[in-house]
């Protein structure tokens, strides 16, 4: 395990320090991109069950003391909190550098200069495709020219702009319009991940993946735009897990460097951790972060190598400590075994039913794959 920070004496010995606090500030969102990572049980979400604005400042504030770095303002979509500037604020004085991960709408235009002046450093906004139509067809809202008008007031404004891509079977040819887009944008970073099959995406898996030429041609596609761009644009490529065979390490590890709060403020160690049973989700309504960080059950229960079962327990490429026996969620998903080796792994006893799945996936003509489900919060859309 690594070490970021000295430790607390008595206390978590071993353990690090948190890094970055991920506050989902409210599940409803504008927009229902079916790949959403968001579980699919926030159907019916009401917002007056939200974490208010003195309990996020009180956390901020214990975020910072555990020596968080870094804040993420997300959701579903931030800018839908009306206090969005006073928990900006409150991220600067906990010294959190704070990074708002947004849509653009409603209105983040609008309410930038006052979000700068309040203390957000750093602006992350996502795109759909570099065309207006296909963008607002796969984000399920009229949204590209409001983007696009977002990102260039960002830059105007002098604060660092990220581009934020989730590609899939509808986007993947478009990723070199997508970097020239976001070169012409003055973005300095250029996120382009690949669907991880988490929540919603799960839900839409037989749409959205796609084809192992798709992935190998915009990976060209990709290392040509960097050597065009240089040093001027940042461009991070993630790869399907469903076409590795050895697994990434989800999170860094299990509670290694992040703890992320849902709109409710339940303390996950992971974006899909609601929906493991047995798992005590813990609030900061009752707890201190410093409690669920070092103390719970659950920040715990995957850290280190002893819950491993074979072949992790006895790696035979040692990768224990590299990628900690891949994803929990999508080992508990696919095997039903939230201890079992992540079947991303060629080493996993459930390999060969992944690939199979895969190649299933693979064989659905284009004309036969299924509409898209959109994310939602609204039982009456879903
Ligand atoms: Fe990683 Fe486990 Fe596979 Fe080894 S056996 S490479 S630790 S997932
Ligand atoms: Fe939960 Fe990977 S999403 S451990």
């Amino acid at each position: 395990m690594t070490s970021n920070a000295p430790q607390v004496a008595g206390q978590g010995v071993g353990i690090p320090y948190p890094l970055l606090l991920v506050a989902e500030l409210s599940y409803v969102c504008p927009l229902h991109c079916p790949y959403c990572s968001n579980p699919t049980g926030i159907l019916g979400t009401k917002r007056s069950t939200e974490l208010k604005t003195d309990d996020w400042t009180r956390v901020f504030g214990e975020a910072g003391k555990l020596g968080v770095l870094q804040l993420a303002l997300t959701g579903g979509e931030p800018l839908l909190r009306k206090d969005l500037e006073e928990l900006c604020t409150a991220g600067r004085d906990a010294g959190m550098y704070s990074t708002l991960v947004t849509s653009a709408l409603p209105n983040l235009t609008e309410r930038l200069p006052g979000l700068q002046a309040a203390g957000l450093d750093h602006v992350q906004i996502s795109i759909q495709h570099s065309n207006r139509e296909e963008s607002d067809r796969i984000g399920g809202a009229v949204s590209y020219d409001k983007k696009l008008e977002a990102a260039r007031r960002v830059v105007e404004l002098g604060m660092p702009l990220t581009i934020n891509v989730v590609l899939h079977r509808d986007n993947l040819d478009d990723v070199g319009e997508l970097i020239d887009l976001a070169a012409s944008l003055g973005a300095r970073r250029l996120e382009l991940a690949n669907t991880q099959y988490h929540g919603w995406a799960t839900v839409n898996r037989a749409a959205l993946l796609p084809t192992l030429e798709q992935v190998t041609r915009g990976e060209q596609v990709v290392n040509e735009k960097r050597a065009q761009y240089g040093s001027s644009l940042d461009i991070l490529w993630v790869l399907p897990d469903i076409f590795e065979d050895l697994p990434k390490p989800c999170m860094g590890g299990w509670a290694s460097d992040a703890i992320i709060l849902d709109p409710t403020g339940r303390a996950l160690p992971c974006q899909s951790a609601a929906t493991i049973p047995d798992l005590e989700h813990l609030s900061v309504t009752e707890h201190s972060l410093f409690d669920i960080w070092f103390d719970s059950e659950t920040f715990n229960r995957f850290r280190g190598t002893d819950w491993m079962q074979d072949p992790c327990q006895t790696c035979p490429l040692q990768r224990q400590h590299i990628d900690f026996g891949g994803c929990r969620c999508q080992a508990l998903a696919l095997t039903g075994d939230i201890t079992a080796t992540d079947p991303v792994c060629h080493l996993s006893p459930h390999h060969g039913a992944l690939v199979a799945k895969r190649e299933e996936l693979l064989a659905v003509r284009d004309e036969d794959r299924p509409a898209y489900v959109y994310r939602t919060t609204s039982p009456a859309r879903g």
